[in-house]
């Protein structure tokens, strides 16, 4: 054997130890490359909700990727209204003469029976008897009488306001179901106004109640803390018959929650007895 034959196979042995180590240096290399690239595919597939969170914070999980079939339609979003403040019925007195929600009937008279109230002024609106009421209440008529110019360009009057007792005398009739007896009449309370057109037309009459002037005091006068006080067929409540023209104040509160609540008289609104008659 020649010397040349195993120098040839041990050159042949190193080259083949160098490719080894060359493939394993490549090997590893690609497996990196993988790792790597496998990495940014999965951060570039994540949420940005979740990328997005803050630090120190707890990521939101992530949106399912399919949403459950929803039985029955999500409930409307519409506002809710407030709730409901109840009416207070004691906010004012019912028996005291001086309160603006003071009842007068027949078995409710004044007290005292000559009662005179302390804060009566001129009411300044057109008239055929010259008008005092007390003062709260005839702001509030010259606010409506005002009202029912510039909205419907009708012009009110007053045919009788506040009366004392000697002038509730003068105006009995003997007849109980149209004038009250002394002591016994809501005008005496200075709170209560008879109420005619201008014109005279149907002044203290029933027919009042179809005059434009009447039809607008029936819809509107609630507005101004008045309450039309003997409506037709409640003479079994009140006592007295259909009055179109007598207007009551009560103050806009009281006025307002018996319009909404469609009750006529102070009798079925504070639940008290019917007053049909003198005891
Ligand atoms: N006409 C009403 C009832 C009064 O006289 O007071
Ligand atoms: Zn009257």
């Amino acid at each position: 054997m020649s010397e040349q034959a195993p120098r040839a196979r041990e050159r042949e042995l190193r080259k083949a130890r160098i490719r080894r180590r060359r493939l394993i240096v490549v090997g590893g290399l690609v497996g990196v490359f993988i790792t790597v690239l496998t990495g940014i595919v999965v951060a570039t597939a994540t949420p940005h909700r979740q990328a997005s969170a803050k630090p120190g914070t707890t990521p939101t999980p992530p949106v399912a990727s399919t949403l459950p079939v929803a039985s029955t339609p999500p409930a409307p979003t519409t506002p809710t209204a407030p709730p409901e403040v109840a009416f207070d019925r004691s906010t004012h007195s019912l028996d005291d003469t001086t309160s603006i929600w003071v009842v007068v009937n027949k078995t409710r008279p004044l007290n005292p029976l000559m009662f005179v109230p302390s804060d009566l002024v001129d009411v300044p609106v057109p008239h055929t008897w010259a008008p005092q009421l007390r003062k709260e209440a005839s702001d509030a008529v010259v606010t409506m009488f005002s009202a029912a110019t510039s909205e419907a360009q009708l012009t009110l009057a007053s045919n009788s306001a506040y009366r004392s007792y000697s002038a509730q005398q003068s105006v009995y009739t003997g007849d109980d179901t149209t004038t009250a007896r002394p002591g016994f009449s809501e005008h005496q309370t200075g709170l209560a106004i008879d109420i005619g057109a201008k014109s005279g037309i149907c002044s203290l009459s029933v027919c009042f109640a179809q005059t434009k002037e009447g039809i607008w005091l029936r819809d509107n006068a609630w507005k101004y803390g008045f309450i039309l006080r003997y409506p037709a067929d409640k003479t079994l409540i009140t006592g007295y018959s259909y009055e179109p023209w007598h207007f009551r104040y009560v103050g806009v509160a009281l006025s307002t929650q018996m319009h909404n609540t469609a009750t006529e008289t102070l009798e079925e609104f504070f639940e008290l007895p019917a007053a049909p008659d003198y005891r």
